[in-house]
C-alpha cells in the first residue's frame, strides 16, 4: 500500500508512512469526538429515565476526561504527521526533483520549456503539499470514522434510520467521482493556457530590447492580452464546472435531513423508535453533513491534483543519462563514427558524420549557418545522445559514460555565455570550484579579463547583475574563456568563442588560447577564416553532412565550399558602409 501511495501522490517512503499515520489519527480524532456525543447520549437517557445516579458521576467524569486527553493526543499526532512532515516531505520532493533534473538529458529540456518546469517545481509541488497534508488525511479520516459510526449505529440503533441518514454520503461521493474525467480535462486545459501566459510573459521580459528595437511592443502586448483573457475565461469555466458538481453533491447531501426526518417521524409515530433515538439521529445528520460538505470539496480537489501528480511523475519517471563513473579512454582523440542525429523524430540534423579530432590538434568546424556545427560540438560532450553511430573518446564510447564524469574532461565556451548574479570571482570559479583566488586571477589574466575587471568598482568582487547584464558581450565571453583556463581540461570545445571580441582583444585572446590548447584536443567552431587558418584540420559541415575535410591547404586546392568561403570572406573584408 505504501508503494502505491508513493507512486500515486509522488511521495517519498517516509511521506507515505506519514500520510497513513495522519489518516489514522484523523480517524481516531473523529471517532473520539463522536464518542463524546455517545457519553452525552447516555447521560441524557439516564436523566430522562431513572434520573442521574450519584454512583455514575465518576464514570461520566472519567469518560469525559479520557475523551479530552485522547483528543489532545490524536491532534498532536495528526499535527506531527501532517504539518511537520509535509514540510519535510515537500523539501524532499523538491530536492529529488532537482536531482532528477540535473541528470535528465538536455533533449528533455528541449521538449519542456522553462516556465513549465518552474511551475512543476513550485506550484505543482505546493498543490500536492496541501493535498497530502490536509485534503487526503481529512477525506480518508472522515470516511473511515463515518463508516465506523454508521456500522455501529446500524447494530445498536435502528438500521432503517441509519439507511435514511447515511444513503446520501455514497450518493454524493459517487456524483463527484463520476465527474472526475470532466474535471481533469478542465484542469488540464486551464493549466495549458496558464502555461502559455507565463511563457508569453517570460518571453516578453527576455526580449524587451528586441521588441522595442522593432517597434513590436503593441503587437506583442495585444497578443499577451489575449492570453490573459484566455486564462480568465478558462479559470472561470473550470470553477463553474467544479461548482456544478460540488453543489449538486451538496444538495444531495442535504436531502438526507429530509429523509431522516420523514423516516424518523414515521417510525416514531408507529412507536418503533424512542423520541431520544429520533432526536439523536437528527443531531447526528446536522453534525455530520457540514464536515462532509467540506470533505466533498476536498475530494473534488484531490481529483484535480491528479493532473499535478501526472506532471511530476513525467519528470520523475523520464529516462536519465547514466553510465560508468570510470573513464576507460586511451588518450583524448574524439572520433565521430557514422553519426546521425535528430532533435525531434522527424528531421535528421546530422547524417552519417564521420571525422576524427586528434589530440594535440585544432579541428575547425565550419560551414553555412544551420549546417550542424553547434550540434556536433554538443554531441561530442554528450549533451544529447546520438540517434545512430558512435562517438568515441580515446576509443571509449561516450554513450556509456556518466555525463558528469565525462564533463570533467571538457572545457566548453559557448556562443551564448551564461553568467550568474555573483561576483566576477565566483563566476570564474564555476570552472573549478576549489580554485584559489590567485588561480582565478591568473586565469582571468590569461583570458584578458584583468584589464576590464580592474575598471569595475569592486574589482573581482563586483556583482555582475542577472546573467551578467552589466557586462558587454565581449566581456562576458572573456569570463567564460577564463573559466576554461581555470578548468584546464584535456578537451576544449569553442563555439565562436572569439566572435564578440574586437580585433585588439581577439588577437590577445587568440594568443592566450594558443597557450591553453597546447597538447589538447581542440574543436573550434569559427566563421572567420582568420580563426581557422591555423587549424590542423578543417571539417566542413553543410546540411548535416561532412561536405569536405582535410588541412586548409588541401581544401583550398580542392576549390570546394571552404575555398569559396575563404574567397567570400576576403572580399567581405573590403566591405564598408558607403
Ligand atoms: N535545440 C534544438 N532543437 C531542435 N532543432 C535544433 C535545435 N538546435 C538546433 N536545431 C536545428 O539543427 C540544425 C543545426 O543547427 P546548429 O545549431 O547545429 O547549426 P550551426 O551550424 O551551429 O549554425 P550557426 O552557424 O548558425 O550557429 C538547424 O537546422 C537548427 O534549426
Ligand atoms: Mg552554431
Amino acid at each position: 500500500m505504501i508503494e502505491k501511495l508513493q507512486h500515486k501522490f509522488a511521495l517519498s517512503r517516509e511521506g507515505a508512512v506519514d500520510m497513513v499515520k495522519a489518516c489514522i489519527s484523523v480517524t481516531v480524532t473523529n471517532i473520539v469526538l463522536m464518542a463524546s456525543a455517545g457519553i452525552l447520549y447516555l447521560l441524557i437517557s439516564d436523566m430522562l429515565g431513572e434520573g442521574l445516579r450519584t454512583e455514575r458521576i465518576p464514570v461520566y467524569v472519567i469518560g469525559g476526561v479520557s475523551v479530552l486527553i485522547l483528543i489532545y493526543v490524536t491532534n498532536f499526532i495528526q499535527y506531527n504527521a501532517t504539518f511537520l512532515s509535509t514540510y519535510k516531505e515537500s523539501g524532499v520532493r523538491r530536492t529529488v526533483l532537482a536531482e532528477r533534473l540535473r541528470k535528465l538529458p538536455l533533449s528533455f529540456f528541449g521538449k519542456k520549456d522553462l516556465s513549465d518546469l518552474t511551475t512543476t517545481i513550485m506550484s505543482d509541488c505546493a498543490m500536492i503539499e496541501t493535498a497530502s497534508s490536509h485534503w487526503i488525511p481529512e477525506l480518508i479520516g472522515a470516511l473511515i470514522s463515518t463508516a465506523i459510526v454508521g456500522v455501529s449505529m446500524f447494530f445498536f440503533f435502528d438500521w432503517r434510520m441509519v439507511l435514511a441518514s447515511f444513503w446520501v454520503i455514497p450518493a454524493s461521493f459517487l456524483l463527484i467521482w463520476l465527474s472526475a474525467n470532466a474535471q481533469k480535462k478542465a484542469v488540464r486545459k486551464n493549466n495549458g493556457v496558464k502555461m502559455e501566459l507565463s511563457d508569453g510573459i517570460q518571453e516578453c521580459l527576455e526580449s524587451v530590447r528586441d521588441l522595442r528595437a522593432n517597434n513590436a511592443q503593441d503587437r506583442y502586448m495585444s497578443g499577451l492580452e489575449t492570453k490573459i483573457r484566455n486564462v480568465e475565461k478558462h479559470a472561470l469555466f473550470t470553477e463553474l464546472k467544479l461548482a456544478v458538481f460540488v453543489n449538486s453533491a451538496a444538495i444531495v447531501l442535504k436531502l438526507g435531513i429530509a429523509t431522516t426526518a420523514l423516516v424518523g417521524g414515521a417510525l416514531f409515530a408507529s412507536g418503533e423508535i424512542t423520541l431520544l433515538t429520533f432526536f439523536m439521529f437528527l443531531m447526528l445528520v446536522s453534525r455530520l453533513y457540514d464536515p462532509m460538505n467540506i470533505t466533498l470539496q476536498n475530494f473534488a480537489a484531490i481529483i484535480a491534483t491528479d493532473v499535478q501528480c501526472e506532471r511530476l511523475d513525467e519528470v520523475l519517471s523520464h529516462d536519465i543519462q547514466t553510465g560508468a563513473e570510470q573513464m576507460t579512454n586511451d588518450g583524448y582523440d574524439i572520433e565521430f563514427d557514422h553519426v546521425s542525429f535528430s532533435y525531434s523524430d522527424d528531421t535528421a540534423v546530422l547524417k552519417d558524420v564521420s571525422f576524427t579530432a586528434k589530440q594535440g590538434e585544432v579541428t575547425a568546424l565550419i560551414g553555412p549557418s544551420g549546417g550542424g556545427k553547434t550540434t556536433v560540438s554538443r554531441l561530442a560532450a554528450r549533451f544529447w545522445d546520438v540517434t545512430g553511430g558512435t562517438i568515441k573518446l580515446g576509443g571509449m564510447d561516450i554513450s556509456g559514460v556518466d555525463p558528469e564524469t565525462l564533463f570533467s574532461a571538457y572545457s566548453i565556451v559557448f556562443q551564448d555565455v551564461t553568467l550568474f548574479n555573483q561576483s566576477v570571482m565566483e563566476n570564474i570559479r564555476i570552472g573549478r570550484k576549489d580554485a584559489t583566488d590567485e588561480e582565478i586571477i591568473n586565469a582571468a589574466k590569461l583570458a584578458n579579463c584583468d584589464e576590464f575587471v580592474s575598471k569595475l568598482p569592486d574589482g573581482y568582487n563586483t556583482l555582475i547583475g542577472e546573467n551578467g547584464s552589466e557586462l558587454s558581450g565581449g566581456e562576458r565571453q572573456r569570463i567564460s574563456i577564463a573559466r576554461a583556463f581555470l578548468k584546464d581540461a584535456p578537451i576544449i570545445l569553442l563555439d565562436e568563442a572569439t566572435a564578440s571580441l574586437d580585433v585588439d582583444n581577439e588577437t590577445k585572446v587568440q594568443a592566450a588560447l594558443s597557450r591553453l590548447i597546447k597538447d589538447k584536443t581542440v574543436m573550434v567552431i569559427a566563421h572567420r577564416m582568420r580563426t581557422v587558418a591555423g587549424a590542423d584540420k578543417i571539417v566542413v559541415l553543410s546540411d548535416g553532412v561532412v561536405a569536405e575535410q582535410g588541412t586548409p591547404d588541401e581544401l583550398l586546392q580542392k576549390n570546394g565550399i571552404f575555398a569559396q568561403m575563404a574567397r567570400l570572406q576576403t572580399e567581405g573584408q573590403n566591405w564598408s558602409i558607403a
